[in-house]
C-alpha cells in the first residue's frame, strides 16, 4: 500500500498510515499499549526502537520513545518491555485534612496494596467524578502504612473534582485508584547531588522522593526549593523543617508574592536559588508547567540529568491535534536507532517506603 510501512512490536506486525502516531497505529491494530497523558510526559507509553526509523518522540534515553508522541516514517521494529505494573484498587475516602487555604491532605484507604515508586502518580477517580492525575506521596504527619494511599490536592476554582472537596465529596466516598504511572520517580544509586524543585502540590512528589532518598542515604547531598505564589500557599513548611534537619539537606523556600512575616522565606522564584549545576547533579522539578520547562532548559544546558511532572490540567475531550502541529511535524528530521544502543527503563521497585526520620 502506497504511503504506508510495516511496524513490528513484539513480534505483531501491520500495516500502518505514514504521518500516524505510532500508539494510534499499534491501538487500531488491536495492540493494547498501555498509555496515559497522551502529552510526552508520563513515561507510560515508552517503547524501545529496535530498527527502522520513527519521526520524533525521543525519551530520556537513547532508543527509547514516546509511542504518543512519535510518528511513523519508513519500517520499524518495536519492543514494548514488561508490562508496567498498573493496576486498579478500590478504596474509600478516609482522610481529608486542610493544608493550607487551598490545599488538603487526601488519605484514601485502599482494598490492596498499589506498589509504585517514589515520585510516581495515579488516576484517581471518585465514585460519581471523571478521574483525574494525582501524585502519590506522605502523610506530613506520622507514618505511611500500605493500606493507605496519600495525597496532596489542590482545589482549583471550578475545578470538577477538586472543588467538590469536603463538599460533596467526604470522607467514606468510594474511589478507584489506576497506576502507577510516570517516570519522574526516585533513581536509586545515583552517586550526584540531588536538586528538587517544587511549587505549590508539586511537593506531594518531590516529598515522597526526598523520603525515598534519605532512606537510602541519610548522608545524601540535596537542596529542596519548595515555592509558592504566597506564603500561604507553602503548605510543606512542617515538612521543609523535618528536611532541614539532615546534615546534608539545604532547603529554600522561596514565594513570589512579597511578604514581611519571615526572612526564612526567600522573594521570588525557585528558579532564581538554583545553584551552578553540575553535570552530576539530578534534577527533578514538578508544578507548575512553566516553572518545569524553565527547570529542564536549565539543567539541559549543562547536560545534567531532569526528570519532571508538569502538573497540566486535564483535558477531558480527546485530545485533537492541530494541523499546525501535523505541519511542524514534516518539517523535521526522522530519528534512526539501532540495535545495542538500547536499554528500557528498570523495572518497578516494591512499594513501601520504610521511614528515613523525616
Ligand atoms: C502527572 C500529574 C500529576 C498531578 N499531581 C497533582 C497533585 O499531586 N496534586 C494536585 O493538586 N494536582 C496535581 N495535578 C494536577 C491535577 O490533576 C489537575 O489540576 C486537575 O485537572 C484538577 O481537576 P479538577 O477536576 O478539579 O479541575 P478541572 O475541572 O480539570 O479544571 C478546572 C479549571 O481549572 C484549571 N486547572 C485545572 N488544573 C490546573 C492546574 N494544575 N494548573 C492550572 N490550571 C488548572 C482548568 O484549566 C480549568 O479552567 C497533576 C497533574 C498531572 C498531569
Ligand atoms: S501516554 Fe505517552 S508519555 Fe504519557
Amino acid at each position: 500500500m502506497a504511503g504506508s510501512h510495516q511496524i513490528t512490536i513484539n513480534g505483531n506486525s501491520f500495516l500502518a498510515r505514514r504521518g500516524e502516531l505510532l500508539l494510534d497505529a499499534a491501538l487500531s491494530n488491536g495492540i493494547d499499549l498501555p498509555h496515559d497523558c497522551r502529552a510526552g510526559h508520563c513515561g507510560t507509553c515508552c517503547v524501545r526502537l529496535v530498527s527502522g526509523e520513527v519521526w520524533g518522540g525521543e525519551g530520556s534515553e537513547p532508543g527509547i520513545v514516546h509511542a504518543c508522541q512519535c510518528r511513523i516514517v519508513g519500517d520499524a521494529v518495536i519492543e514494548r518491555g514488561q508490562p508496567s505494573g498498573v493496576r486498579t484498587v478500590e478504596g474509600v475516602l478516609s482522610s481529608l485534612r486542610p493544608l493550607s487555604p487551598e490545599v488538603m491532605e487526601v488519605g484514601i484507604r485502599t482494598d490492596r496494596a498499589l506498589p509504585y515508586r517514589a515520585g510516581q502518580y495515579a488516576q484517581v477517580r471518585f465514585s460519581g467524578y471523571p478521574s483525574r492525575p494525582f501524585s502519590i506521596t506522605h502523610p506530613l504527619r506520622g507514618n505511611p502504612n500500605s493500606g493507605s494511599v496519600w495525597f496532596h490536592v489542590r482545589r482549583m476554582k471550578d475545578g470538577r473534582v477538586t472543588s467538590s472537596l469536603g463538599k460533596r465529596i467526604t470522607p467514606g466516598h468510594r474511589v478507584k485508584l489506576t497506576g502507577p504511572y510516570g517516570s519522574a520517580h526516585f533513581r536509586p544509586n545515583l552517586g550526584g547531588r540531588l536538586i528538587l524543585v517544587a511549587t505549590n502540590t508539586g511537593f506531594a512528589p518531590i516529598w515522597s522522593i526526598a523520603v525515598a532518598a534519605l532512606r537510602e542515604n541519610p548522608e545524601r547531598r540535596m537542596m529542596i526549593i519548595a515555592g509558592g505564589r504566597t506564603i500561604e500557599s507553602l503548605y510543606m513548611g512542617p515538612a521543609l523543617v523535618r528536611l532541614g534537619r539532615f546534615p546534608n539537606v539545604l532547603v529554600v523556600p522561596v514565594c513570589s508574592t512579597p511578604q514581611t512575616l519571615t526572612t526564612a522565606v526567600k522573594p521570588g522564584r525557585p528558579t532564581d536559588y538554583l545553584p551552578r549545576l553540575l553535570p552530576t547533579d539530578v534534577l527533578y522539578a514538578c508544578g507548575a508547567p512553566g516553572m518545569v520547562d524553565s527547570i529542564k532548559s536549565i539543567a539541559a544546558l549543562i547536560g545534567a540529568v531532569c526528570y519532571s511532572d508538569p502538573f497540566l490540567p486535564t483535558t477531558d475531550d480527546t485530545v485533537e491535534e492541530s494541523v499546525l502541529t501535523r505541519a511542524m511535524g514534516w518539517l523535521a528530521v526522522p530519528t534512526s536507532r539501532q540495535m545495542g544502543q538500547l536499554a528500557l527503563d528498570r523495572p518497578p521497585q516494591p512499594a513501601g517506603t520504610a521511614d528515613a526520620g523525616v
